[in-house]
């Protein structure tokens, strides 16, 4: 949990270093596992080529992932994952000849990456900015932001009204739409917004309904986060995309996969070579990584990893109903291990006034975490101890009473 500075002084990684860490810095059997690989093969080309740690990888990955992802492709991180499951959503139409069904669907206040293709279905934001010129048009459609509800409803007594928008959308323009991609359950980026598992499951309905395919981003959400292996199966849902990375190594290396069903998968079975998926990246599938992605999940079969899970989630919910009393707070969330309180500041957003301030606080009291704008949040590593996490909720409560 403690990552140890040139000072001398100890700093609790709250943020599982952007999402990546799951159990524990310089895991041990993660450690040895990338060790013991580097002296068999650190890496081959995966085109044409393969090797057994990838081999074991696949098999692993679909024990855990919804039964109807049969088919993966390696990649480097979230951000190229979320690239081939886009050019493979619009390939795969293509592919029968229906190449006029290219349009994307994504989310407000969505974040899926920062390259081109990411950035483009990516809500705008300070972060795409200067990039408006590289970004391709894409369709934007209501998350379900309860807090800040689009269509001005509650929660309570509302029909998930907010998805509306997109079946609008979709009944006019499924002959156009190639996919729909949201971050399942939970907007990491764009604030941690919780969403209703209904939002997802009517995305789901929509996507079948109007012959578009659906692609799930997991890129922050697997691997646990949500309480839950993947947040799709919280939801009861199987997507035809979907893009893991960030914890599937355990936060030791770089790796990104994107999962598809069968009948993805067969549109580029084809005598004809214009039908092949013309991508790949140099380090695709490294062996390395493979290794550190199999001890991650050999970790989960042997440890009681959803234990610390649950420890986690029931300390979060417990310090989120404390919060939750303050006039600072205007909203507290939680899903799985990710608790989070939106501030209630004069300017609200990624570059609210208030985030330096908290971030300097947090860290001058020996934690690391990363408000996005007004918005604090706690991801920690699975492994952390309950007085760990109650000292980071204290630290947090402290600076609401300080700076607020
Ligand atoms: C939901 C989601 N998708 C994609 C990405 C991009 O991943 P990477 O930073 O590994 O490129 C992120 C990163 O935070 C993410 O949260």
């Amino acid at each position: 949990m403690w990552l140890h500075t040139q000072d001398g002084r100890k700093v609790i990684d709250a943020i599982s270093s952007w999402w990546v860490n799951l159990h524990g810095h310089a895991n041990p059997r993660i450690a040895a596992a990338i060790a013991e690989q580097a002296r068999k093969l650190e890496h081959v080309i995966l085109a044409g080529f393969t090797q057994e740690a990838a081999e074991q990888l696949a098999v692993r990955l679909r024990k855990w992932v919804p039964a109807e992802l049969k088919h993966m492709f390696f990649s480097d991180d979230g951000s190229t994952a979320v690239e081939v499951a886009l050019k493979l959503a619009v390939q795969y139409f293509s592919n029968q000849g229906r190449a006029e069904k290219n349009e994307i669907v994504a989310l407000a206040h969505g974040y899926h990456g920062d390259t081109a293709g990411a950035m483009a279905v990516s809500d705008d934001s300070p972060f795409t900015e200067p990039f408006r010129s590289m970004r391709y048009p894409v369709h934007r459609v209501h998350s379900a932001y309860c807090y800040r509800c689009p269509v001005g409803l509650k929660r309570e007594s509302c029909d998930i009204d907010c998805v509306r928008q997109l079946e609008t959308l979709l009944a006019e323009r499924r002959s156009q739409i190639a996919a729909v991609i949201v971050e399942p359950l939970l907007q990491g980026a764009g604030g941690m917004i919780v969403h209703p598992v209904e939002f997802l499951q009517r995305v789901r309905a929509l996507c079948t309904k109007h012959d578009v395919l659906m692609i799930a981003d997991e890129v922050l959400t697997g691997f646990g986060r949500t309480g839950k292996m993947f947040a799709c199966d919280l939801a009861g849902v199987s997507p035809d995309l979907m893009c893991v990375s960030k914890g599937i190594t355990g936060g030791f290396m770089t790796m990104g996969v994107t999962l598809c069903t069968d009948r993805v998968e067969e549109a580029f079975r084809s005598e004809d070579r214009m039908h092949t998926f013309y991508h790949g990246h140099s380090y695709t599938g490294n062996a390395l990584a493979c290794a550190a992605a199999n001890a991650n999940l050999q970790i989960f079969d042997d440890e009681p990893v959803f234990d610390r899970i649950g420890m986690i989630a029931r300390i979060h919910s417990e310090r989120l109903a404390e919060m939750r009393k303050r006039h600072q707070v205007g909203d507290a969330r939680q899903i799985g291990t990710m608790g989070a309180i939106e501030l209630r500041t004069e300017d609200a957003g990624y570059l609210s006034a208030m985030r330096p301030k908290l971030y300097g606080f947090f860290l001058e009291h020996g934690v690391l975490l990363r408000p996005l704008g007004n918005v604090v949040y706690v991801l920690p590593p699975y492994v952390i101890a309950p007085e760990e996490l109650h000292r980071v909720w204290d630290v947090i409560e402290e600076a609401v009473e300080t700076l607020l």
